[in-house]
């Protein structure tokens, strides 16, 4: 139970539903230790009834020992903070990009693999948000099915950017997004590559395959940034090597791990960001036979990027950390 946990990027959008979340779980941490930058040094929060003060992060922050940290605090403060903490014997839990492709660090989603969590170096990566609730509706249908390839294009939400994100819609501004967003849709998420492809685009497949390991799994990704607050959403085509019957492959969906499926079409039902927002689960729905191929099908799939998609997913892996210990 004397477990200590430090929460890094605690005033963040992600970082404050990770607080929420932590609270909700009832996890055996006896203390937390909340940090953010420069600027939030002193700043109150309260966290488990109790008044918090944040700390700012700084080189010497990991000397007293943690045995856990969850970080959300960006890319650039992770490549130089992860790995001090890390080397002090810190677990880390790390929510930016910085090391999800390294050979090293496992990058889970629990429902799928927490398998991999077996074997680390004090760094694990938690996948982007697109990724991960893709990935749960994906797992069980490539284990039963094995999947051939994949088609995604994205709907996503502007929190995936960030506090600035959700001022650039709410007062209709253009400061962190490149153009408007308000009543419009961007079809670039993160800077552009070389091939014409987005890193967000890049991280989808790339993760994916790393995730499900199929390193040479054929993806093709288009990602585009609505005018929605929270949750993304995603129409995933997907070709399998196995036939299937459509009622077993929902079924399948139906018995899989972190997954509500809400697919009565006669109804009028189906997953919608709206009412995604506040919940863990990874939704899936609209989901019929892709008639110009021999054996394929079209989803769609709905989660809170900023709980499933990054604070949740992150607690659960601390969870199962927890568990193993
Ligand atoms: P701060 O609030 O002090 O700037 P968001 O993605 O919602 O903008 O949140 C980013 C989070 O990362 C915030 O908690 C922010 O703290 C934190 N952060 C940014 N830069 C640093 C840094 N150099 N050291 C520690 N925390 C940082």
């Amino acid at each position: 139970m004397n477990k200590k946990l430090a929460v890094v990027g605690a005033t963040g959008l992600v970082g404050r539903t990770v607080l929420k979340v932590l609270e909700e779980k009832n996890l055996p941490i006896s203390e937390y230790k909340l940090f953010a930058s420069k600027n939030s040094k002193g700043k109150k929060i309260n966290f488990l009834n109790k008044e918090y003060t944040i700390n700012e992060l700084t080189e010497t922050s990991f000397d007293e020992n943690f045995d856990y940290a969850i970080f959300s605090a960006g890319a650039e403060t992770s490549k130089k903070y992860s790995p001090i903490a890390a080397s002090r014997g810190c677990i880390v839990i790390d929510n930016s990009s910085a090391f999800r492709m390294d050979k090293t660090v496992p990058l889970v989603v629990p429902e799928v693999n927490k398998f991999d969590l077996i074997k680390h170096q004090n760094i694990i990566a938690n996948p982007n948000c697109s990724t991960i609730q893709a990935v749960v509706a994906l797992k069980p249908l490539d284990e039963k099915y094995k999947i051939k390839r994949i088609i995604y294009s994205t709907y996503q939400a502007v929190s995936g950017a960030g506090k600035k994100g959700i001022l650039d819609l709410e007062n209709k501004e253009t400061n962190k997004f490149p153009y408007q967003i308000y009543n419009n849709i961007l079809p670039q998420i993160d800077v552009f590559l070389d091939n014409g492809y987005t890193k967000e685009e890049e991280k989808m497949i790339n993760e994916t395959r790393k995730i499900l390991h199929k390193p040479h799994l054929k993806i093709t990704a288009t990602c585009a940034r609505v005018p929605v607050l929270n949750s993304h959403s995603e129409s995933i085509n997907i070709e399998f090597e196995k036939d299937f019957k459509l009622n077993e492959l929902i079924k399948t969906l139906e018995n899989a791990p972190g997954v509500i499926v809400q697919n009565n079409f006669k109804n009028q039902e189906y997953p919608m960001a709206i009412n995604a927002t506040g919940f863990d689960k990874v939704f899936i729905g609209r989901i019929r036979r892709d008639f110009s191929v021999q054996n394929g099908i079209n989803i769609w799939v709905v989660a809170d990027n900023i709980r499933k998609g990054a604070a949740t997913n992150a607690v659960q892996i601390l969870e199962e950390l927890l568990k193993n210990n």
